[in-house]
C-alpha cells in the first residue's frame, strides 16, 4: 500500500465490528459501510450502511473507486481462517487490508506483523515475536518474546503466551488463558477460557481447565 486508505468497510457487523470501528475512527479512517453474511442482522452502526454479503459489497462498489477504501474483517473466534478467506476475497475485489492498532498497546518493533492485524486496548507483543496474517491479540492479551503465530490465530482478552510459545493456523487461545513458555498450539486448537496449559495441544483440540485437559479432539468447529 503507498497511501493509507482514509476510508474503510468492515466485513462483520457485530461486536468485533465496534472495537475495531473505534480504534479506526480516531485514527483519521472512516468506516463507510459495514458487510455481513447475515441477511437478518441488526445494523452495528446508525450512521453506517449495512451490506448484505460479498454480494452486497459487489454491487455497493461499483459505484466507487475500490482501490481507495481499505478493509478490516471484523469477525472474532473461531473463524480465523475465515478471515484469511475473506481478506483474500476483498483484496481480489482491489480493497487494501487494514490493521487497526489500538493506540494503548504495545507492540515491540523488532515484531514482524502480519497483514490485517488487530490489536485491541491494551495488548502487548513483545520482541522478536512473529505474527501471521488476519491475527487478533485481544483486549490486554500478551504474546511475549519469539512466540510464532500462523494465520488466523486469535488470542482472546487477557490471554498470555509465555516466551516462544507456537500457535498454529486458525488456533484460539481464548479469554484469560495461559500457556507456558515454548508449548506448541496445534493448528485449529482451541485453549478454553482460563484454562492453564502446560503441555502441547495437538491440532483440532479442545482443551479446557487448570492444568487443562482434552475435552474434544477433532471436532471441526472451526470451518
Ligand atoms: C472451550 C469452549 C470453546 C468449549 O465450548 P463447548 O465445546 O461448547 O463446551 P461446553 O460449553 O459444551 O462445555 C463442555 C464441558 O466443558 C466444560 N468447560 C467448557 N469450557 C470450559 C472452560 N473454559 N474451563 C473449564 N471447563 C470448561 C463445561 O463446564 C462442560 O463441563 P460438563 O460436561 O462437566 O458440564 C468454551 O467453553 C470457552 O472456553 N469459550 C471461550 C469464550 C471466550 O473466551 N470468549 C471470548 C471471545 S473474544
Amino acid at each position: 500500500m503507498t497511501a493509507r486508505a482514509r476510508e474503510a468497510i468492515l466485513y462483520g457487523g457485530t461486536g468485533q465490528a465496534k472495537v475495531v470501528r473505534a480504534i479506526l475512527e480516531p485514527q483519521g479512517i472512516r468506516v463507510v459501510a459495514v458487510v455481513d453474511d447475515t441477511a437478518e442482522l441488526a445494523p452495528p452502526f446508525d450512521d453506517v450502511p449495512l451490506l448484505l454479503g460479498l454480494d452486497g459489497l459487489r454491487s455497493w462498489i461499483s459505484r466507487r473507486d475500490a482501490g481507495a477504501l481499505g478493509f478490516c474483517v471484523a469477525i472474532g473466534p473461531p473463524h480465523g481462517l475465515i478471515r484469511v478467506k475473506i481478506a483474500d476475497e476483498l483484496t481480489a475485489l482491489g480493497l487494501t487490508e487494514l490493521s487497526a492498532v489500538h493506540p494503548s498497546s504495545v507492540i515491540d518493533p523488532s515484531a514482524r506483523i502480519g497483514r490485517g492485524f488487530q490489536a485491541m486496548a491494551g495488548a502487548i507483543v513483545q520482541p522478536h515475536a512473529v505474527i501471521g496474517r488476519q491475527c487478533i491479540v485481544n483486549t490486554r492479551a500478551s504474546v511475549d518474546h519469539e512466540c510464532v503465530l500462523a494465520d488466523g490465530c486469535d488470542i482472546g482478552p487477557a490471554a498470555t503466551l509465555c516466551g516462544e510459545v507456537t500457535v498454529g493456523r486458525g488456533a484460539w487461545i481464548a479469554a484469560g488463558a495461559t500457556v507456558l513458555p515454548r508449548l506448541t498450539i496445534g493448528e485449529r486448537a482451541v485453549v478454553g477460557a482460563g484454562s492453564l496449559v502446560r503441555a502441547r495441544v495437538e491440532a483440532h483440540t479442545t482443551v479446557v481447565g487448570v492444568p487443562a485437559s482434552v475435552l474434544h479432539r477433532d471436532r471441526r468447529l472451526l470451518k
